[in-house]
């Protein structure tokens, strides 16, 4: 079982007040609170550490090499990879990015790239990319009418052009999870690799890669307590060799000539070029270590939990305008009816809570839900129901005048 009111003592930001209460902090799917473990393993890098990895002989380096891959094989077992399939990166961004340059080099002209409207432009751009230089084409799953990919739909656009499948494990603003076991299963039937976009799954629920059967998986460290600017590529690692790094440099080598031979390393180090942020990844072990203790299945059951407990009293409320009332994780994404997003945002900043207003970089989804830009208020492990409370009386009171009252 969980014990919220401890979880939360070790999170120093909940302390915080905005705009003279105490802070609600309901943008996780953005990024994440640290806890102090995490803090404190960034600083004792730089009190007592301090040194480069992968490079000296001398015993301080020494300990910050065995940090370092500690790190990567907590990751792994985290997820159920092996070590050498863990490339650390700067986040999700620069993981999918380097699998769309990698894989994309094996795509011809007229194969297909499967995405979905839902998707985060981190997941979608670089394909879009790899499809203009390569003549490739991109489908669309079909989303069925509550915005989920369902397995009849997309067997419905799964044919033998089919090379490439790109997909959130859990979208970010509609919180809706997708069948990515079955996914792969069919996909690799087709001869079609599958690329899990798991920014928004790793932090809230287990996953086991190897269970999955996904051919790669991208997630970053901030949005599950760890430090920004870290994150993971995971790739089964026969791919990991075939494919070539997007930057080359110092570290990811084993030789040079004068004649241009570059003999690279083996992965997962080809892909490590340059000084990492050692911090960051010492603190997102740190963070791993901490969501384990508390269990990845625990912090998914008690997120739900209170995500159902948000939507009964929110669908109760005639001003809202709820899109995803039967999201599978802690996302709820609405609009306060008639009033523009970034305005009913700017009313929750004044009520001390911090909501996410826009398009959440999913621009393909604005169609599908007919407006403009929406709310998301995103829920982790260190929220409460009293907070739901506050939030649904905000809501309650998020009229039109309140909202514009704001800015006079
Ligand atoms: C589904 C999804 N993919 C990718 C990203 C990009 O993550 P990052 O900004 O950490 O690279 C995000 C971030 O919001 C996301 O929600």
């Amino acid at each position: 079982m969980m014990n919220v009111e401890k979880i939360r003592k070790d999170f120093k930001m909940l302390e915080n007040t905005m705009q003279g209460h105490d802070l609600i902090y309901f943008d996780n799917a953005a990024t994440s609170l640290k806890p102090k473990s995490v803090v404190d393993a960034v600083v004792n890098y730089y009190e007592h550490l301090g040194v480069n990895c992968h490079r000296g002989d001398y015993d301080l380096s020494f300990q910050v090499d065995s940090a370092y891959e500690n790190a990567r094989k907590g990751v792994a077992e985290f997820i159920g990879a092996e070590e050498k399939e863990i490339v650390f990166t700067s986040g999700t961004s620069a993981s999918l990015n380097q699998i769309a340059y990698g894989y994309g080099k094996f795509l011809n002209q007229g194969d297909v790239i499967l995405s979905c409207e839902a998707e985060h432009a981190s997941s979608v751009l670089p394909w879009m990319k790899v499809a203009e230089e390569k003549g490739c084409g991109i489908q669309y799953v079909p989303l069925d009418d509550e915005g989920r990919i369902t397995l009849e739909n997309f067997k419905k656009v799964l044919n033998d052009q089919v090379k490439v499948i790109a997909l959130a494990h859990v979208t970010n603003v509609l919180g809706y999870e997708i069948p990515v076991k079955e996914i792969c299963a069919l996909a690799h039937e087709k001869g079609a690799v599958c690329v899990i976009d798991m920014a928004q799954s790793a932090p809230h629920m287990k996953v086991n890669v190897k269970d999955l059967d996904c051919d790669f998986a991208a997630f970053s460290s901030h949005k599950m307590i760890g430090p920004t600017g870290v994150g993971v590529l995971y790739g089964k690692y026969d791919l990991l060799q075939k494919m070539e790094p997007f930057m080359l440099g110092g570290g990811s080598n084993a030789r040079f000539d004068m004649c241009g031979n570059i003999l690279l390393k083996d992965a997962p180090y080809k892909y490590e070029t340059g000084t990492p942020p050692i911090e960051g990844v010492l603190g997102f072990h740190a963070a791993i270590q901490y969501l384990s203790e508390i269990g990845m299945e625990n912090i998914h059951a008690y997120e739900k939990e209170l995500h159902d407990y948000a939507i009964e009293k929110l669908s109760k409320l005639d001003n809202l305008i709820l899109y995803n009332p039967h999201a599978d994780t802690g996302i709820i994404t609405f609009n306060v009816k008639d009033v523009f997003a970034q305005d009913a945002a700017s009313y929750f900043n004044t009520q001390g809570i911090a909501l996410r207003a826009g398009q959440h970089c999913a621009k393909l989804l604005i169609d599908k839900l007919k407006t403009s830009a929406t709310l998301r208020a995103s829920l982790y492990f260190y929220n409460t129901k009293e907070e739901i409370d506050t939030f649904v009386e905000a809501c309650k009171n998020a009229t039109i005048e309140n909202c514009l009252n704001v800015f006079f």
